[in-house]
């Protein structure tokens, strides 16, 4: 993460993106996320972080968000994001998120936050828990942001309005108070995988599907990924091919060709003739297969608590110097006594 050498050789570009601890990742999360942060980290500086302080916008049961924050943390030192290239830290442990996100709270109008479709549509789903913190959401996630100065911000469909809001309120800033903060770029990742719910083919893969049949989670078990795999809703046509009216065949075919590199046509013809249950049962292994090396990183990880803290406060340090740097810019343009 050297910046000393900035002048002489220009700056590699900077991408950062933050995952909740809110549940285990999916094999949705792995294919259309993490997969493509590990690619990631060779072109671009990145930061990646987990967002604690974002999950507990919905009710939280402390112990389990403790060991959640841990196990997604190992898992994306799992997956090959490698701390000596890029910076993996944790939310909450570096204060200056929280700070700046009250300051651009004061730059963010009531009206903007209320158009958020994610804000309506949580609001729904947790109706007896409607919080300020639910509510202000996207001035944390523009804190994160901000707080960094990335060129990319590599994150799903679900999220581009926030960034976008983003843009808006950095923007604003900058007119305000001269300028200070670089708009990111929202990256919608090309030629990543979109997964599907195994049951419900019409949504996508959630780690907070009540039925645990729909997904896969990256520490699911061989047994059990191979018994989901089998229970995949498909059609009646027994033919292994892409059309719209086969969604979950199609979900099936995307996952397979993910893991295995295989293109649609080199699918078609290795199952021609065979029925699904092959088909499902060769998805299932080669999923399972492409888990399992992951899964015996991160349970090699998780046994070292110890290790995992110091990695955290060693990330969470390098981190707080870069976002500290932009926090005291922001305060001191807004009027606020800085002492040294
Ligand atoms: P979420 O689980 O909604 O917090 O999503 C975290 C990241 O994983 C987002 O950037 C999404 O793009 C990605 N993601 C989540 N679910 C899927 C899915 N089913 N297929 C592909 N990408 C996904
Ligand atoms: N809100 C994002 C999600 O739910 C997670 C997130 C928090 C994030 N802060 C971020 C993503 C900053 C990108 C940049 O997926």
């Amino acid at each position: 993460m050297s910046t000393a050498n900035e002048t002489t050789e220009p700056r590699r570009k900077r991408a950062l993106s933050l995952i909740q601890p809110s549940g285990i990742p999916t094999l949705g999360n792995y294919l259309g996320a993490m997969r493509n942060w590990v690619a990631l980290q060779d072109e671009f500086e990145c930061i990646f972080g987990v967002a604690d302080l974002h999950a507990v916008t919905v009710r939280q049961e402390p112990a389990r968000l403790r060991q959640r924050t841990y196990e997604v943390y190992a898992l994306l030192l799992a997956v090959g994001l490698d701390p000596e290239k890029c910076l993996v830290f944790v939310q909450s442990q570096v204060p200056a998120h929280a700070e700046l996100a009250w300051l651009l709270g004061c730059c963010t109008q009531f009206g903007e936050l209320s158009r958020m479709t994610q804000f309506k549509d949580k609001s729904q789903s947790h109706a007896d828990n409607i919080n300020l913190g639910l509510f202000a959401y996207p001035t944390l996630m523009a804190a994160d942001i901000l707080l960094y100065r990335p060129d990319l911000v590599p994150v799903g469909k679900d999220q581009k309005q926030h960034c976008e809001l983003t843009r808006d309120i950095a923007g604003r800033f900058n007119n305000l108070y001269s300028d200070t903060f670089v708009l990111p770029e929202p990256y919608i990742m090309q030629n990543c995988a979109n997964v599907l719910s195994l049951q419900e083919p019409a949504k996508k893969m959630s780690k907070s599907d009540s039925n645990q049949n729909a997904f896969i989670s990256m520490l699911d078990e061989p047994d059990a990924i191979l018994r989901k795999f089998r229970r995949a809703v498909t059609d009646s046509e027994a033919r292994v091919c892409r059309r719209e009216d086969k969604p979950g065949v199609s979900n099936l075919m995307e996952i397979y060709g993910a893991v295995t590199g295989r293109t649609f046509d080199q699918i078609e013809e290795e199952f021609d003739g065979r029925g699904y249950g092959d088909f499902k049962s060769a998805v299932g292994e080669a999923v399972a297969e492409t888990l399992r090396p992951i899964q015996d990183r991160f349970h090699t990880y998780m046994g070292d608590k110890a290790q995992l803290d110091a990695l955290m406060k060693e990330q969470a340090g390098k981190a707080a110097v870069i976002a500290c740097r932009t926090l005291d810019k922001v305060k001191k343009k807004m009027g606020f006594v800085l002492t040294k």
